[in-house]
């Protein structure tokens, strides 16, 4: 296990959906729905997707994903996506992918619109499906503004990477003041350590695999020794040289060492680490900037999700660049959350 002490139950972070004749969320549903948000950062919404639903959502990702032409996302890890390791797709703006968005959007239109205006874009509309193989991520902040959603198209027990998030860590006006105003301190020690024994998990298994022949040529070269940019590999050179944005040698100087001692305590009664299993039909709320990982996958058994993140507020393009990969077609003829929910 790669965080001892890492939590499998969800009941505090879930919310059970209940829909009015219209198919969509209650106002006092999208209420609780909201407020989870706001405290946790993060919201389970378990069955918000009926069998029907969910199994076309599998059909088009898994439709998506067997296309040799699909095109690839660009980070999280992008050595895992060269190696087939993960299918991090931006899936095509045909009529099954924007009505399968447009229903996720409907169906949560009142809590989706606390956060994001009608014209707010539609930043990416993915498939975040990973392999057996694929290296855990790092714990790491998305582009901020940003409202994510993933829809379990299958069930995705925990050995197949269901996210870790750790619950509070979003910021927020006046956020700085929780944990005894210590906020901003201590969430920098509770990812540093984390990270540290990803880094350690993540080598352990890249040697276990190489010595098993397990993987393909040239892999292990480019997980552990490349210079090219992935902030999800252990990749030790961008790591040395303070070059990997997420977790790099800075974490191990004597005082980011001795603050992570002499904190330990108060980190471990501040935050906790919970592992999702979300169910097929599931659906998981998050703000962008709170601290989460897509864990590896441990099973022969492919872990389908359905992606979708529309911004909050304006983003520069840059920032949009780093962390989200729209589809050509979604670049093309850009989409807003309006325009999903206009969808008839
Ligand atoms: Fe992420």
């Amino acid at each position: 296990m790669v965080a001892p002490g890492v939590s499998h139950d969800t009941t505090d972070y879930e919310v059970a959906p209940r829909l009015g004749p219209d198919g969509r969320l209650t106002a006092a549903s999208a209420q609780s729905i909201v407020q989870c948000l706001d405290e946790h950062g993060f919201v389970v919404i378990p069955r918000l997707l009926s069998q029907a639903e969910t199994s076309s959502g599998l059909e088009l990702v898994k439709r998506a994903i067997a296309d040799p032409n699909r095109e690839a996302g660009t980070f999280a890890s992008q050595t895992d996506i060269r190696f087939k390791r993960r299918d991090f797709t931006p899936l095509p703006s045909n009529d099954r992918v924007l009505s399968f968005a447009a229903l996720l959007c409907k169906r949560l239109d009142k809590a989706l619109l606390e956060y994001c205006g009608r014209t707010r874009p539609v930043l990416e509309i993915s498939t975040l499906t990973s392999h057996a193989g694929a290296s855990h991520q790092y714990i790491h902040r998305d582009p901020p503004g940003v409202l994510c959603m993933f829809a379990a198209v299958d069930d995705v027990s925990s050995e197949q990477g269901g996210t870790v998030f750790i619950p509070g860590t979003h910021f927020f006006n006046g956020g700085e003041a929780r944990h005894g105003g210590k906020a901003n301190v201590l969430m920098p020690l509770i990812q540093d350590r984390t990270n540290a024994r990803i880094l350690r998990y993540n080598l352990a298994k890249l040697r276990r695999m190489h010595r098993a022949g397990e993987l393909a040529a040239g892999e292990y070269k480019e997980r552990v020794f490349s210079r090219r940019r992935d902030n999800h590999q252990p990749n030790l050179l961008r790591f040395l040289s303070a070059r990997n944005a997420v977790f790099d040698i800075s974490a191990y100087r004597p005082r980011s060492l001795l603050a992570r001692w002499r904190n330990r305590e108060v980190v471990d009664k501040a935050f906790r680490l919970v592992q999702t299993a979300p169910k097929a039909g599931t659906v998981i709320l998050y703000r962008s900037d709170m601290l989460h990982a897509g864990p590896d996958n441990r099973t022969d058994r492919p872990r389908y999700f359905f992606s979708m993140s529309i911004a909050r507020d304006v983003m520069g393009e840059k920032l949009r660049n780093d962390g989200y990969s729209p589809h050509s077609t979604l670049r093309a003829d850009p989409k807003t959350l309006g325009d999903l929910l206009d969808m008839p």
